[in-house]
């Protein structure tokens, strides 16, 4: 039975029953699609092939390195009952001009955004200029080689391994280094302080169960992250995903300042002074959803999932938060992101080493202003229908979900002139005067956009 990538039923992975093609996809599929793999350790190899056929004998060379989709699903299950240490997680994308150097024809490819490669797409995104990317980006890239595990030194050993493989006639254009960043109670946090990662699409029936809720369904059909691999023996049972990666900076000086100037500005004193900060967002620091809270709820609670926009108005969470441009959960026609099946998998890690704690009140000024942020990626069944749709027409809109809602704060790229309004107190309808948005402190350095194939196309190489 050929896979059903729309099915309105999550994946029963590990059912007796699952049928051939789904086993075969399942078999096939690189890890860390349908489920994120522990990754707070990463490495992240930039290639360049000068020859198409060493490269294609060196990524073949990767399988042995490589498992699939249900090996890892099988490790997860056996690190939940028995805590049983799972393997490495290695992950090979390659980019629209990594195909044709290997000497693959890209016309089987529809997704337009792929295509043209990121730097083709800066316009579209209001990215900067390419000449102000770091070198490596403005480099040709034509593969990635994603290396992931909890500690450091598995992720050092098969780097080594990896690099030990690498033909004289290709090179490392660049490197970068994932560190998960986390509180001080555990929860995993990006460099602004605040929780993150906790809002995901779920495909798998044993995730979906372990998150039921009544007001928000994290269940989306695998035609959300999941393309049959064109180039595969078999593109009806082998299946892969677009993957999109851009090096964010972020300056944490400048936000905590934002932060403090629109307390200010919205008179919030005391312990009312976080709600600024959650505004922005749209969680407190401690990922409670300002949908439901007006102050951080306590802590060691589980970081809540489970609410729509559907009854507010923007009276507890402004429209114009980040969780909520990039997700606005049955704010308009009973579920634009479900309808337009916009969600994609986020499984972006942070880079850059902190002295301070991001997560406590200490003074803007001992907060760095650069060298930190989110290597983010995300997998997308459609690069322009996913991760381009919440970046332009989203994020970068102020007219989004309606007038002089103002850019996403976060992520929002180009000129940020609408003035926006803000509740006065959590749950008030009274607006206050219109604001000047907090400024830019995200700056895009960088990135690529990849299909991360089937094993079996790996193998066929
Ligand atoms: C959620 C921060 C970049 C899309 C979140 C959350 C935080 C956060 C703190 C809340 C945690 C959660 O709900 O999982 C950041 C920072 C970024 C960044 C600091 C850049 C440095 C992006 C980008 C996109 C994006 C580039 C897409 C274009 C989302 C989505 C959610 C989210 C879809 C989940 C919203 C929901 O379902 O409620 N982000 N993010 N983020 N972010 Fe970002």
């Amino acid at each position: 039975m050929p896979v059903d990538l729309s099915n309105g039923k999550p994946l029963a992975w590990d059912s007796a029953k699952l049928d051939a093609d789904t086993k075969a996809m399942l078999d096939n599929l690189q890890p860390n699609i349908l489920q994120a793999h522990v990754r707070e350790n990463m490495s992240l190899l930039l290639v360049h092939f000068g020859d198409g056929p060493d490269g294609r004998r060196f990524l073949r060379s990767l399988v042995p390195l490589m498992k699939s989709a249900r090996k890892h699903l099988e490790e997860v299950r056996d690190f939940n009952r028995a805590k049983k240490p799972g393997t490495p997680y290695v992950g090979v994308g390659i980019s629209k001009i990594g195909y044709l150097k290997l000497g693959d024809s890209t016309s089987k490819f529809t997704d337009n955004a792929f295509k043209s490669g990121m730097k083709r797409r800066k316009d579209t995104l209001s990215d900067p200029a390419v000449g102000a990317w770091e070198k490596h980006y403005q480099e040709e890239i034509h593969a990635i080689v994603l290396i992931g595990d909890a500690t450091p030194e598995p992720v050092a050993a098969t780097r080594e391994r990896v690099l030990a493989l690498l033909p004289k006639t290709a090179k490392i254009v660049g490197e970068e280094k994932g560190e998960g960043l986390r509180d001080a109670q555990g929860r995993g946090i990006e460099h602004f302080g605040y929780v993150d990662g906790r809002s995901q699409p779920l495909f798998l029936a044993d995730q979906v169960a372990a998150e039921s809720g009544t007001n928000w369904n994290p269940f989306f059909p695998l035609s959300h992250v999941l393309v049959p691999d064109p180039l595969a023996p078999h593109p009806s049972r082998h299946f892969g995903s677009y993957l999109v990666l851009r090096k964010l900076e972020q300056n944490v000086r400048a936000f905590r300042e934002a932060e403090e100037t629109l307390a200010d500005a919205l008179g919030l004193k005391g312990d009312d002074r976080p709600l600024a900060g959650a505004m922005l967002v749209g969680r407190f620091r401690n990922g409670t959803p300002l949908r439901l809270h007006g102050k951080p709820s306590s802590e060691g609670h589980p970081v809540q999932n489970d609410f729509s926009y559907r009854d507010d108005p923007g009276a507890k969470c402004p429209v114009s938060a980040h969780i909520r441009k990039a997700n606005p959960r049955d704010s308009r026609d009973g579920g634009l992101e479900r309808a337009l099946g916009v969600m994609m998998a986020r499984r972006g890690q942070t880079y850059g080493r902190r002295t301070d704690k991001p997560w406590d009140d200490a003074p803007a000024t001992t907060r760095p202003t650069g060298g930190v942020g989110l290597l983010f990626m995300a997998f997308n069944s459609s690069l322009q229908g996913q991760f381009e749709f919440t970046q332009q027409t989203w994020a970068d809109n102020a007219d989004f979900p309606a007038g002089d809602t103002g850019h996403d704060p976060v992520i929002g790229q180009g000129k940020r002139d609408v003035k926006v309004r803000y509740p006065t107190a959590w749950g008030s309808a009274k607006l206050s005067a219109p604001q000047r948005q907090v400024p830019q402190t995200v700056t895009m350095k960088g990135g690529e956009y990849f299909f991360m194939p089937s094993l079996a196309y790996l193998k066929s190489l």
